[in-house]
């Protein structure tokens, strides 16, 4: 997810400026099976706060109508919304099944408490419940909170995406690899999504789609994919 503002909303001085919640005053629930829950609006005002490029309601029902299981919450006592992930998980390219972390925030209050932590631990654990072989998402290179969280969890850096973001700022794809082998699987082109759905791209929605192939054409610029060698569980 790309970030605006957030050199004034990530500083430790910010943090410092606002009063810290005590974390366990919160609680942490998933979103569900409803789909247009009393949260969505304040899933996408918080979000898109720290978007430069915020995407409209049909992105959010997008992941939400079909992963409300994979999208966890922390809500203070008032059940305010504090933070969220928002999160799919699908074969990818006919190969691995992949965990896709679209959508990570706290609200700028409450950060440094490792509320975001929490809410990835709980994703995770949700995927490898759902036989996730990997978890893929991208972030903003100098996203030190967001890079910090996922190093620790055991994400590799696996691709340096040159102005991924519609602000023309540089991502890293970072990877988790759940199961041994993993890295090695076969995948098939964007447009062909393999034997597994006829080769149709099915469970992609157009626009999706043409942002992946645009994302393909800049990957000429791209570092070459690095693996976990040994192929092992590094998150366990
Ligand atoms: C990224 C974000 C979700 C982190 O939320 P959080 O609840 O503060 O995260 P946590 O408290 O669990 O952990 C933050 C980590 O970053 C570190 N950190 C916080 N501010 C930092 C800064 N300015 N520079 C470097 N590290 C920083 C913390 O020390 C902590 O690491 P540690 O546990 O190793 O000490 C939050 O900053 C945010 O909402 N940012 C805007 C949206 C965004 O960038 N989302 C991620 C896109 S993929």
């Amino acid at each position: 997810m790309s970030q605006a503002g957030k050199d004034e909303a990530a500083t430790p001085s910010n943090n410092s400026v606002c009063e810290p919640t005590k974390v366990d005053e919160l609680q942490y629930v998933n979103y569900g099976d409803q789909k247009e829950s009393q949260y969505l609006s304040a899933i996408r005002q918080l979000i898109s706060q720290d978007l430069s490029e915020p995407y409209s309601i049909y992105v959010y029902r997008y992941f939400l109508y079909q992963w409300g299981d994979l999208c966890f919450m922390a809500l203070d006592s008032s059940a305010k919304l504090i933070g969220v992930i928002v999160c799919k998980l699908e074969p990818h390219r006919g190969g691995p099944m992949r965990g896709y972390i679209a959508m990570l925030a706290t609200r700028a209050s409450h950060r440094g408490q490792g509320i975001a932590s929490k809410l990835v631990r709980m994703a995770i654990e949700k995927m490898i419940e759902k036989d996730a072989d990997e978890i893929a998402l991208e972030t903003e290179v100098d996203n030190e909170p967001s890079l910090r969280i996922y190093a620790r969890l055991g994400f590799l850096r696996t691709k340096r995406l040159h102005r991924y973001y519609l602000n023309g700022n540089t991502a890293f794809r970072l990877v988790l690899y759940l199961k041994p082998g993993i890295p090695y699987q076969p995948t098939y082109p964007p447009e062909y999504g393999g034997p597994a759905d006829g080769g149709g791209g099915a469970g992609l929605l157009e626009e999706d789609l043409f942002a992946r192939q645009a994302t393909q054409l800049q990957l000429e610029d791209v570092e070459s994919e690095r693996h976990d060698v040994t192929g092992g569980n590094v998150y366990r």
